[in-house]
C-alpha cells in the first residue's frame, strides 16, 4: 500500500518480500475494514473489487447468557464496516503494483539492512539468484512483528511495551454460508467465540483456546462442539461445513515507541500488535502508511521534514487508542484462567451495561468503526 501511494505521488520505491507471492495472498488474516480504510483504498484506486465483493455491515452482534444483542454501528456513529479479507486487499495491491511495472520482489530470503545514523540506509538481498543493493533515502519497515527492521533502531532510541494474554484464538475457514448476517462476538463461560464471514459462501469462525494448544488438540468434532456450545442462542443454528483452513494465534499487545529514527520508519505490525478482538490491525497499518506516504511526498516536494518528524507522535496517538480499545474488548469477552465467580459476574454486568446504555454502546461503536477522537 505504501509503495502504491508513493507511486501516485511520483516517489520511487523498491519492495522486498521474504515470502512468495502465493504465500502472502493465501495467508488468512482478519477481515474487518473501517470506513476510513475503505475510503483510503478507494481514493488510491484499489477499491474496485472491494466495492463489488465487500460485505457492508451496519452493526455487530454481542451474545452472552445465551442472548443476542446488537450494536447498531451505523445508527450510533453514522459509519459502517466492510468485511473483506485482508489477503484480498493484499492481492489487489500486488496486482495494482505489478500492473505498473513496480519493483516488488518476492522470495527474497536474505534481506539485510544497514541503517547507520547520519548516512543513507542501504538494503541488500538476493533477487532471483542475483544480489541486489538498494541505496535508499528512507527505509520503511513494513515487515511485521517478526521482521528485521525494528532491531535496527538504536537500542537506546526506543522502548518496547508488551502485554501477553493467557490464551490464543483458533481460527477456521468453513465452506458453508454464514449463519448470521453480521459478525457475532460471544462471551461464554467456556470461553470466547466469534462468528464472521468472508463471502456469502464462506464462514469464518474463532474459538478462544489455551495459549500452548496445538491443532492436534482440536479435531473437527471438538471444534464444532465448542462452537455450538459457545455460540448457542435461542432459535439460532450454526451451519457446519468442510473446514478449509485452520490456525492458532496467541493474543498479544505490543508497541514500539517511537516508530522512527533518522531515515528508518516502522509501520504496521513491525511497530505495533493488537489482539484481533477489536479487528484493528490492518486498519492501523493502512493509517500508518497513508500518513507516511503524505509526509514522504511533502519531503520530496518541499524538502520539509515536518510531516516526517510528526509521523511517530501522530501514529502513536491512534495506536494507543486502539491498544486501549482492543485490551478492553478482549478483557470483556474472554475467560481468564485466574477469573473467579466474582470476575465472571462483573464481566456480565459490564456486558449488560453495554446493551442498556446508549452512551456505553456509542463508546464501543465509535472505537469499533474507527471514529474515536
Ligand atoms: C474476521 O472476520 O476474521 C474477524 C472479524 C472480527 C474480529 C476479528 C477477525 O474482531
Amino acid at each position: 500500500m505504501l509503495s502504491h501511494l508513493l507511486d501516485r505521488e511520483g516517489v520511487e520505491s523498491v519492495v522486498l518480500e521474504k515470502h512468495s507471492r502465493d504465500y502472502v495472498v493465501h495467508r488468512v488474516r482478519a477481515g474487518v475494514l473501517e470506513a476510513g480504510t475503505v475510503a483510503t483504498l478507494t481514493a488510491a484506486g484499489v477499491g474496485d473489487r472491494l466495492a463489488r465483493e465487500g460485505l457492508v455491515h451496519r452493526g455487530i452482534g454481542i451474545r452472552f447468557d445465551g442472548r443476542d444483542h446488537r450494536i447498531d454501528l451505523a445508527e450510533l456513529t453514522g459509519k459502517a464496516i466492510t468485511i473483506y479479507g485482508q489477503q484480498e486487499v493484499v492481492k489487489d495491491l500486488i496486482e495494482a503494483r505489478l500492473a505498473r511495472g513496480a519493483a516488488v520482489h518476492f522470495d527474497v530470503p536474505d534481506v539485510r539492512l544497514d541503517a547507520p545514523s547520519g548516512s543513507r540506509p542501504r538494503l541488500e538481498g538476493t533477487v532471483s539468484g542475483r544480489p541486489l543493493v538498494v541505496e535508499c533515502d528512507f527505509v520503511v519497515g513494513c515487515d511485521g512483528f517478526h521482521g528485521i527492521s525494528r532491531d535496527h533502531l538504536p537500542p537506546t532510541a526506543w522502548h518496547a511495551y508488551h502485554h501477553e494474554y493467557p490464551f490464543a484464538w483458533l481460527g477456521i475457514l468453513v465452506q458453508a454460508p454464514p449463519s448470521a448476517a453480521e459478525v457475532i462476538y460471544a462471551n461464554h463461560e467456556r470461553g470466547f467465540a466469534l462468528h464472521s464471514m468472508r463471502s456469502p459462501a464462506i464462514t469464518r469462525l474463532y474459538l478462544q483456546c489455551d495459549r500452548g494448544d496445538s491443532l492436534d488438540a482440536w479435531p473437527d468434532e471438538r471444534i464444532w462442539s465448542e462452537l455450538h456450545t459457545r455460540l448457542a442462542s435461542a432459535g439460532w443454528r450454526l451451519t457446519e461445513g468442510p473446514i478449509i483452513e485452520r490456525g492458532i494465534a496467541p493474543l498479544r499487545s505490543f508497541v514500539a515507541e517511537p516508530m522512527q529514527h533518522g531515515s528508518l520508519f516502522l509501520a504496521g505490525d513491525a511497530a505495533h500488535i493488537v489482539p484481533p478482538t477489536g479487528a484493528k490491525g490492518l486498519n492501523l497499518a493502512i493509517a500508518d502508511v497513508a500518513a507516511l506516504a503524505g509526509s514522504l511526498a511533502e519531503w520530496y516536494r518541499h524538502r520539509s521534514r515536518s510531516g516526517l518528524d510528526d509521523y511517530s507522535p501522530a501514529a502513536l496517538r491512534r495506536v494507543w487508542r486502539a491498544q486501549a480499545f482492543s485490551y478492553q474488548l478482549t478483557s470483556l469477552l474472554h475467560r481468564f484462567p485466574d477469573h473467579d465467580q466474582y470476575d465472571r459476574r462483573r464481566q456480565l454486568a459490564e456486558l449488560q451495561y453495554l446493551t442498556r446504555s446508549r452512551a456505553a454502546a456509542t463508546a464501543l461503536a465509535e472505537n469499533y468503526v474507527g471514529a474515536a477522537p
